[in-house]
């Protein structure tokens, strides 16, 4: 690996198409200015780990139900002895506290499958969000990737990308689409931007601020 990319770790909970959007973008160049080094899974059975191993990618799971407590605590560890420098949340289930986000700070970028500050916040994640939005009745929804800080979905946006809600859509139909069309092009995007910040700083010697 060149010394000079930020070390990238790629958090997932599912199935890890975003995670799949990365390893791509890295591939075709779109993604240079970091790379990513470990793939953080919540969940033991995600398919993302599979993505992680075909990539040669090396996994971690670092399960909530059975740490307690000790969750975050064994995240900070795990990513210490990786010397992550950037995290990337592509489908992560499990909200991070203050305290964790303060070592990582202006250092972790989040998708969100809706155009923020519209369907966000507490209880939206997943289906709920696209079942919200059709039941609202927006003509317009999308993707949002954004810095992560202790308000759920609410740090400094990077880039935003809008799909058109059909008229015969379901939560599911408009989940595919908006991933296809938004999440897999925008978060490799935001990343890339992110990493080049951060690499910036590194030669410079300061510290990070949002874009
Ligand atoms: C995506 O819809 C993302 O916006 C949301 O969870 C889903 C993750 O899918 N936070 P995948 O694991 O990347 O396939």
């Amino acid at each position: 690996m060149n010394s000079d990319k930020i070390r990238i770790a790629v958090f997932v909970s599912g199935g890890g198409t975003n995670l799949q959007a990365l390893i791509d973008a890295q591939k075709g160049g779109i993604l240079h200015s970091g790379e990513i080094t470990l793939v953080v899974s919540s969940n033991p059975g995600a398919y993302a780990i599979n993505r992680a191993a075909a990539a040669g990618i090396e996994a971690v799971t670092v399960c909530r139900k059975e740490l307690g407590d000790q969750f975050e605590i064994q995240l900070l560890r795990v990513l210490d002895k990786h010397r992550i420098e950037m995290i990337v949340l592509a489908g992560f289930m499990s909200i991070l506290s203050a305290d964790f986000i303060s070592h990582y700070e202006n250092r972790i970028i989040n998708i969100h499958p809706s155009l923020i500050p519209s369907f966000c916040g507490k209880g939206m994640y997943g289906l709920h969000v696209h079942e919200a939005a059709l039941a609202y009745g927006v003509k317009v929804s999308g993707a949002t990737a954004h810095y992560v800080t202790e308000v759920t979905d609410g740090g400094r946006i990077i880039l935003q990308k809008a799909v058109r809600v059909r008229q015969d859509d379901t939560p599911e139909s408009l989940q595919k689409r908006i991933m296809k069309q938004a999440e897999w092009d925008i978060l490799p995007r935001a990343a890339q931007q992110v990493a080049k910040k951060l690499q910036k700083e590194k030669t410079d010697g300061h510290r990070p601020a949002t874009i």
